[in-house]
């Protein structure tokens, strides 16, 4: 109990840090990561299902459509490590896909949730075993000594990937090839570059749940560090970054404004953003030499027919 108050506490400082700093920077920035509370979590959720929003639901059928070449892919046995444990549903199809999966390890920050993961899949694969490990799977750790060696397969799904900028993915990329050693595998998925305005209307969608979703941050800041957000006075904005091959989100300014946080006073301009995440757009080349200069080798590429989402199945060289 204690060290899972500690970890709420530094979680809230580490919180405070990056609001302080991501503030003060000439271009606000915050990490998007501080987005996913328990309602941005519920607020994401809703996301996946609008018309606007096809990643999920063009990575879940390219899952259930190419599931015999996955399974042969994996092999029989396999231990799959989950990077962030997710709603399960594309965990569900591949360990229902799998060949007698022998293990399933989900890795989450989310202590609560990964419970509620692991749970889940051991109701559903009562002959699976689960070891979740809880901890920040950006961060560099080890997986634990009993998880067996042989068999390893990571599984990063969601394009969540593309959170990332070119250093931290290869720097993911190579932590991953790392954790499952010689002879693993992985599987990830990327979304892909496509029609801008396609790209834009996906974070700006008609219902205005992203919008939502973006100045949920700002009621998190309001309500974890003392702010005084007026949520009325920031807008939602999606732009699209060609240098970059990333969807930005921003929140925008309405007026010329003082905000407080944490005692701390910002000073804003009319107009002036906050940029609050990025999310890159790959294609097939460029995803498979960055996994390439991580040290794998691109072992099956699966996408849907429009080329719209990409599933990277990798072989450590
Ligand atoms: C969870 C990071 C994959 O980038 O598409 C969705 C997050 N942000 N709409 C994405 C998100 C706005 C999502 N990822």
């Amino acid at each position: 109990m204690l060290e899972f108050v500690d970890a709420k506490t530094r979680q809230r400082d580490a919180f405070r840090t990056d609001v302080l700093t991501g503030l003060a920077r000439p271009q606000r920035t915050l990490p998007a990561r501080w987005l996913y509370d328990d309602r941005g979590c519920e607020l994401f959720e809703a996301i996946t299902q609008l018309d606007e929003y096809y990643p999920t639901r063009t990575e879940t059928a390219i899952l259930s459509d190419n599931a015999r070449q996955i399974a042969n892919l994996c092999g029989r046995g396999a231990i799959l490590l989950e990077y962030g444990a997710g709603a399960g549903v594309k965990t569900e199809i591949v360990l229902g896909t799998l060949e007698a999966p022998a293990l399933y390890v989900p890795i989450d920050i989310a202590a609560d949730f990964l419970e509620q993961t692991a749970t889940r899949m051991r109701d559903r694969f009562p002959r699976l075993h689960v070891h979740p490990i809880a901890t920040d799977f950006t961060s560099d750790f080890d997986i634990p000594a009993h998880v067996p060696a042989k068999h390893r397969v990571a599984f990063f799904p969601g394009s969540t990937i593309g959170n990332l900028d070119t250093a931290e993915a290869l720097a993911f990329l190579q932590r991953m090839r790392r954790h499952v050693g010689p002879g693993g595998l992985a599987m990830i998925g990327a979304d892909l570059k496509k029609y801008i305005p396609t790209l834009i209307a996906a974070y700006d969608d008609r219902d205005g749940v992203t919008a939502e979703f973006n100045l949920n941050l700002l009621a998190r800041i309001n309500r974890e560090l003392s702010g005084n957000f007026a949520l009325a006075r920031f807008a939602h904005e999606a732009r699209w970054n060609e240098a970059e091959s990333a969807i930005e989100m921003h929140l925008v300014s309405l007026a010329e404004q003082n905000v407080t946080v944490a005692g701390h006073s910002f000073a804003f301009n009319d107009g002036e953003t906050i940029h609050t995440e990025s999310s890159r757009k790959y294609s097939i080349d460029s995803f498979s030499e960055l996994a390439i200069e991580s040290g794998w080798q691109v072992s099956a590429t699966w996408t849907d027919a429009d080329q719209r989402f990409a599933l990277f199945g990798l072989s450590a060289v």
